[in-house]
């Protein structure tokens, strides 16, 4: 397995920039870039949205992992993870076993700023979004501290957040063990 082009995988909270940094990076580095909600939209033909509502929060979960096992490929890419993607039990260690992982972070004010009016996210087709954000936020943040190296993208500008992700992964990626 070739080093130079271990996959990197962007974890973290909705809207703390993984779709926007990883653009950039994968462009840089001359990877793909893979989104994982859009690849599950598009295996599965339909949004995200209608698959929490159709099939059910936990169904969608099976779909992330299977995106993770088999649906994408193993090298030259540099992945977006849905929000939720880390969460459930064995999922990081399972990214962990394919690449790189660098979590986005930003803090809960500036991700309700940035995200409260969205409409296409599931989660937060609630009363009361900014409430179940918080209440999200505050579950997560231990885990996400977890996954591995953060990057803050609140307050500096996207060139220097992508400067600094691709840092880090290659001081990681000479570490990483196939
Ligand atoms: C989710 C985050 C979303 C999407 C789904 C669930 C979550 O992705 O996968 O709505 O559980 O945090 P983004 O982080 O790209 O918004």
């Amino acid at each position: 397995m070739n080093s130079d082009t271990t996959n990197l995988y962007l974890v973290g909270f909705m809207g703390t920039g993984k779709s926007t940094v990883g653009r950039l990076v994968a462009k840089q580095m001359n990877f793909n870039f893979l989104d994982s909600d859009q690849e599950i939209e598009h295996v599965q033909g339909k949004p995200v949205s209608a698959i929490f509502v159709e099939q059910g929060e936990a169904a969608f979960r099976k779909l992330e992992r299977e995106f993770v096992e088999h649906g994408h490929p193993e090298q030259g890419c540099v992945v977006a993870c849905g929000g939720g993607l880390v969460v459930p039990p064995g999922m990081l260690e399972l990214l962990r076993s394919r690449g790189i992982v660098i979590c986005m972070h930003a803090p809960i004010e500036t991700i309700i700023d940035r995200i409260l009016h969205t409409t296409h996210r599931p989660l937060l087709q609630v009363e009361d979004p900014a409430k179940r954000l918080r209440e999200l936020y505050a579950q997560r943040e231990p885990l996400y501290r977890r996954t591995g190296t953060m990057v803050l993208t609140d307050s500096r500008p996207l060139k220097e957040i992508a400067a600094h992700v691709l840092r880090v992964y290659r001081q990681e990626v000479a570490q990483f063990k196939k």
